[in-house]
């Protein structure tokens, strides 16, 4: 599995992938099998890498989750900035987990777009993905984590999340309005 707790900022080696265009028609290329260790990265606030490295993004999301497939470059940009926290996986320089929260340093953090490419997927890495945003220093110290999870229940329990029964969850989707409202992304 990954480095236990490597934390490393992004300002530097953003790596040999592809560009970042707003063209949303590139393929997506397989993962290539693990021949070395994978490094995480804990992002400085300009997230540099991500942000070179943004095809790449979209193209992990677009194979490994189902809620946000789709996402424009543009958008994930903008993501990226409104994210205090983010933390990114990598295994050579292949982009392999990503996870971000956005948080107001006191209160309250929720987490977001927490995932795995599926060749790395059941070796720890998720867990060691999601402790790093857990430990970032603006979501570190808040009262309460939220999160959002469809299938992921099991996966954070081990990480002492638990379920919450006393509060329903509320959605509006001011931005969607001509989408069907029937299937919410939730993840
Ligand atoms: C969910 C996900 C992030 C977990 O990452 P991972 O690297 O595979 O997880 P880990 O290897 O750190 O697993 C830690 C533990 O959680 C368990 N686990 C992993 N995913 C689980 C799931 N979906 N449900 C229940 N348990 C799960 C593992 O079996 C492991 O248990 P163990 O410690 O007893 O061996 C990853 O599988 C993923 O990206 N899935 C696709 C996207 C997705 O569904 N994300 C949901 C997050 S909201």
């Amino acid at each position: 599995m990954a480095l236990p707790g490597q934390n490393t900022q992004d300002e530097s080696d953003p790596g040999q992938g592809q560009g970042g265009t707003d063209n949303r028609t590139a393929p997506c290329s397989p993962v290539r099998p693990r021949t070395n260790r994978v490094r995480l990265i804990q992002h400085s606030n300009l997230k540099l890498r991500l942000q070179v490295r943004i095809e790449d993004l979209r193209c992990l999301l677009d194979r490994d989750s189902f809620w946000a497939r789709g996402r424009r470059l543009g958008d994930l940009r903008k993501m990226l900035n409104g994210s205090q926290a983010v933390v990114s996986a990598w295994h050579g320089s292949d982009l392999v987990g990503f996870g971000r929260a956005t948080c107001d340093g006191v209160y309250r953090a929720v987490l977001w777009d927490v995932v795995v490419a599926a060749e790395h997927q059941g070796q720890g890495l998720g867990s060691e993905l999601v402790t790093m945003l857990l430990s970032h220093r603006h979501v570190a110290k808040v009262e309460r984590v939220y999160l959002m999870t469809t299938n992921g229940a099991g996966f954070y329990t081990k990480l002492k999340f638990h379920e919450h029964h006393g509060q329903k969850l509320m959605i509006r989707e001011p931005g969607n309005s001509c989408k069907d409202k029937s299937e919410p992304e939730l993840y």
